[in-house]
């Protein structure tokens, strides 16, 4: 965002490489209801008042109705409170803001935004991660969760538990790990809220939890990291638990691709890879690689 001669923001895109800003009106992949935010926010009486904050980040829920906005601050933004009462009673579907900054996290509104997938309602927080695409996330959750049963699953990179609960409707057992412990709190909240017992939610880095977990051979182990991928320090202790499949969710086919090598050369085949066009027309893709444990596994 920018300020224009008139006093009226510039939204857009950065250009390649470069913090050049290439203004939009809307963006066409965008939801209808975000887009009419950031055409709200670009209107002058905003503009000078949200000078101070280093990142607006918005999030809509499944039926494109409620939004949640969270503001970084740079400065200890003057004024920040009256602007997030602001947003709540004029932007259109505003019903929590979020402030995040020097003094921590202050909330306004509601406390989490409901969103629904499925059969589940997730409760997820102002800085919990949740996936940014509406349309293809029951078909990935069932690529991920779906066709399995059995007694331990382990859920790797959690989030508010997006794939932890279908899960325990197929498994004796699930452990889901995430390491940021709001998120971690919300997945637990949420396991709750349908009455999933079998869910134990821990907070802290899969490879904290990997390194000194005790028992092995889980029947499915399902990751789904950031960009960054699981990494190999991670995967070693994962592959040495021997879990009788693994299935890998990535937004990012470069480290998808030398984590697969990793494990397709420490006793992994792989099954399938389903491919998911979250954000058309940008080359963005969402994988889902399912892999078995073969019998010469020697990890
Ligand atoms: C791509 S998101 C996936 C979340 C969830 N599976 C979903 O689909 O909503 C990755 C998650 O991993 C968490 N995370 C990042 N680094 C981690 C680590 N080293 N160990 C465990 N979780 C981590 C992030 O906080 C984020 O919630």
């Amino acid at each position: 965002m920018s300020q224009q001669p008139d006093g009226e923001a510039a939204v857009g895109f950065f250009e390649a490489e470069s913090h050049k800003l290439c203004p939009i009106d809307a963006c066409l992949i965008l939801s209808p209801r975000l887009n009419q935010n950031l055409s709200e926010l670009r209107k002058v009486e905003w503009c000078g008042r949200l000078a101070n904050f280093a990142e607006i980040e918005m999030f809509a829920d499944e039926r494109d109705e409620r939004v949640m906005i969270t503001l970084r601050e740079s400065l200890g933004a003057p004024g920040s409170e009256a602007l997030a009462h602001d947003f709540l009673a004029r932007l259109p579907g505003v019903v929590s803001v979020a402030i995040s900054g020097g003094r921590g996290l202050l909330v306004f509104g509601g406390k989490a935004l409901p969103y629904r997938v499925g059969e589940f309602n997730y409760r997820v927080s102002p800085t919990s991660f949740f996936q940014a695409s509406r349309f293809l996330l029951e078909e990935l959750v069932e690529a991920a969760t779906g066709g399995e049963t059995g007694g331990l699953a382990i859920d790797l990179f959690a989030g508010v538990g997006l794939l932890t609960l279908p899960l325990a409707r197929r498994f004796e057992e699930v452990v889901a790990v995430e390491a940021h412990a709001p998120a971690a709190a919300d997945l637990a909240a949420n396991a709750a809220a349908c009455g999933l017992r079998n869910v134990r939610a821990i907070a802290e880095t899969a490879y904290d939890f990997l390194r000194r977990f005790a028992r092995s051979e889980p029947d499915l182990v399902v990751v789904d990291p950031p960009r960054a991928g699981v990494g190999l320090r991670t995967l070693k202790f994962m592959a040495a638990m021997r879990p009788r499949r693994i299935h890998y969710v990535s937004c990012h086919p470069p480290t998808l691709a030398r984590d697969l090598a990793f494990l397709v050369s420490h006793g992994f085949a792989l099954n399938s890879i389903e491919l998911f066009d979250f954000f058309p027309q940008t080359f963005h893709i969402e994988c889902v690689a399912r892999l078995r444990l073969t019998q010469h596994a020697n990890p």
